[in-house]
């Protein structure tokens, strides 16, 4: 099992997204572990985003990801996070593959509407800058043995 940490963007939640990408997320069998409506502080943003540090676009990002609130979510699931990103599509919304949330919500390249960790690493650290350890719950889900199959050593 892997844990990411997801950010619905301030677009999404200005719009009114945030229903209809959590519900992607549950549709698709994927456990929510944690979340979290918040500000984001232009620390907490510049800490979440430092290998972007330097770029062109990284005044104009800080400033996004702190204009408006947003949600974060700590998704759950066998291989999560490249379930998650590929869920999410690619980077700009303009390129976005139809069937993915940016290519089906969004048409902005800056406004993207959401954040995943891209690696174990990533999303380790990532949790680590959003959740407190006990705001991630470890519950059992009534639908488990109907999401995978555990009838064997591992969740399939
Ligand atoms: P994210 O980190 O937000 O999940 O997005 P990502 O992996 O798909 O993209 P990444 O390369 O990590 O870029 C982080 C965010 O910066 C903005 N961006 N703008 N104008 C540009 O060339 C550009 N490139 C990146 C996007 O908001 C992107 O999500
Ligand atoms: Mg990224």
């Amino acid at each position: 099992m892997e844990t990411t940490l997801i950010i619905l963007k301030p677009d999404a939640v200005q719009r009114g997204l945030m229903g209809r990408i959590i519900s992607r997320f549950e549709d698709k069998g994927i456990q929510v572990v944690g979340a979290r409506m918040m500000k984001i502080s232009p620390e907490l943003a510049a800490t979440h985003y430092e290998s972007h540090h330097g770029k062109p676009f990284y005044d104009g990002l800080v400033n996004f990801m702190t204009s408006s609130p947003v949600l974060v979510l700590a998704l759950r699931g066998v291989g999560a996070i490249a379930i998650c990103r590929k869920m999410m599509g690619a980077t700009f919304g303009s390129s976005a593959d139809a069937g993915t949330i940016r290519g089906d919500f969004g048409v902005s390249n800056s406004f993207n509407l959401i954040h995943g960790s891209d690696s174990p690493e990533a999303a380790e650290r990532e949790l680590g800058l959003f959740f407190k350890s006990e705001e991630i719950l470890e519950w059992d889900r009534a639908s488990e043995g109907w999401v995978y199959d555990l009838s064997g050593d591992e969740p399939e």
